[in-house]
């Protein structure tokens, strides 16, 4: 009888908010949060990504630190003292959230209603926002060209949306810079490398290669870029034009799990389906072998399941 391998993984406790908390070593301050059962609010984090600390919404102080952490990437260690909710920490998420919502269209981000509610941030007293840039315009902008804005308005990436293509759209006056797709697209999972940040300060954007339309740049449309996406810059163009139309009805969705018929590696897809036709196509970010992730065909190739004969009785 062979042995089973038992793997023990040594524990650290730290207090959060005055309590103790016992987490597996290597676990970030935000997994202790979780255990702890905080919400913590979160921008560029992904469960299936590499930190990269870009939105700074996550941070806590830390007994000992000069600066505030940001909680999604910092290890937690024995005997640290957390606090998730001072006047400092409250504050600095604030400005975040104001900045981000006066410069950023986040009508279909996530929980930011709720958290500006939480934190009072108000993105509005930066004055209304400054008219979107012709299309093309910011994909031009060059490395230290930035002009003062005019005082009166907040400074905006709003830009026309980028449609190219069939099966996802860009609209980067949704973006928020959180750098999850580019980190998806390369080493994280992908390694296509099509897209990446361009540009600097207020002029970074994410691009493809000379900002190249999509069909002539290296992108090989598995869609791991959109699965990533907190705010829905990135996004089928089937939601896309659902929602243009105000048909886009989350509510009335549902969601079936299935496995992609088309090659034998049988990854898991989430069907999203809406009036029995589907809208969208995810995969389950547990799962072992896939972690989100998907190919073209498994992302976008659902097309034949609803190609009916016109006045075919699709059996629903
Ligand atoms: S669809 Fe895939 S290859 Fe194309 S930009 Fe997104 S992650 Fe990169
Ligand atoms: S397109 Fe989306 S994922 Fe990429 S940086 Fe912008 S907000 Fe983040
Ligand atoms: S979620 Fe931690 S820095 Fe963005």
């Amino acid at each position: 009888m062979s042995a089973i391998p038992v793997t023990i993984r040594r524990t650290v406790e730290l207090q959060i908010d005055d309590e103790a908390v016992r987490v597996p070593e290597g676990s970030t301050i935000l997994d202790a949060c979780k255990a702890r059962g905080l919400d913590i609010p979160t921008l560029c984090y992904g469960e299936t990504l590499t930190p990269v600390n870009a939105c700074r919404v996550c941070v806590v102080e830390v007994e000992g630190s000069r600066v505030l952490v940001p909680s999604c990437a910092r290890k937690a260690e024995d005997g640290m003292v957390v606090r998730t909710r001072s006047d400092r920490v409250d504050h600095s998420r604030k400005m975040v959230l104001e900045f981000l919502g006066s410069s950023v269209d986040l009508s279909t981000t996530e929980h930011v209603d709720r958290w500006n509610r939480e934190y009072a941030a108000a993105p509005e007293r930066y004055g209304p926002p400054a008219p979107p840039a012709p299309a093309g315009a910011r994909d031009r902008a060059q490395a230290g060209h930035h002009h003062a804005g005019d005082g009166q308005t907040a400074a905006t990436v709003a830009q026309p949306v980028k449609v190219d293509n069939e099966s996802y759209v860009r609209d980067y006056a949704k973006c928020i810079l959180c750098y999850k797709c580019v980190e998806g697209c390369g080493t994280d999972w992908q390694n296509t490398f099509a897209i990446a940040v361009a540009g600097r300060g207020f002029d970074a954007r994410i691009a493809t290669e000379f900002a190249a339309p999509l069909p002539d740049s290296a992108c090989v449309y598995c869609g791991n870029c959109i699965a990533v996406c907190p705010t829905g810059a990135l996004m089928f163009k089937s939601e896309y034009d659902l929602r243009q139309a105000g048909g886009w009805d989350e509510a009335a969705q549902t969601v079936t799990e299935t496995i992609c018929s088309y090659c034998g590696v049988g990854c898991s897809l989430e069907l999203h389906v809406q009036d029995n036709t589907i809208v969208k196509v995810t995969s389950p970010l547990d799962h072992g072998v896939t972690h989100g992730n998907l190919c073209v065909k498994g992302r976008f190739g659902f097309q034949y399941v609803q190609n009916r004969a016109p006045g075919a009785d699709d059996g629903a």
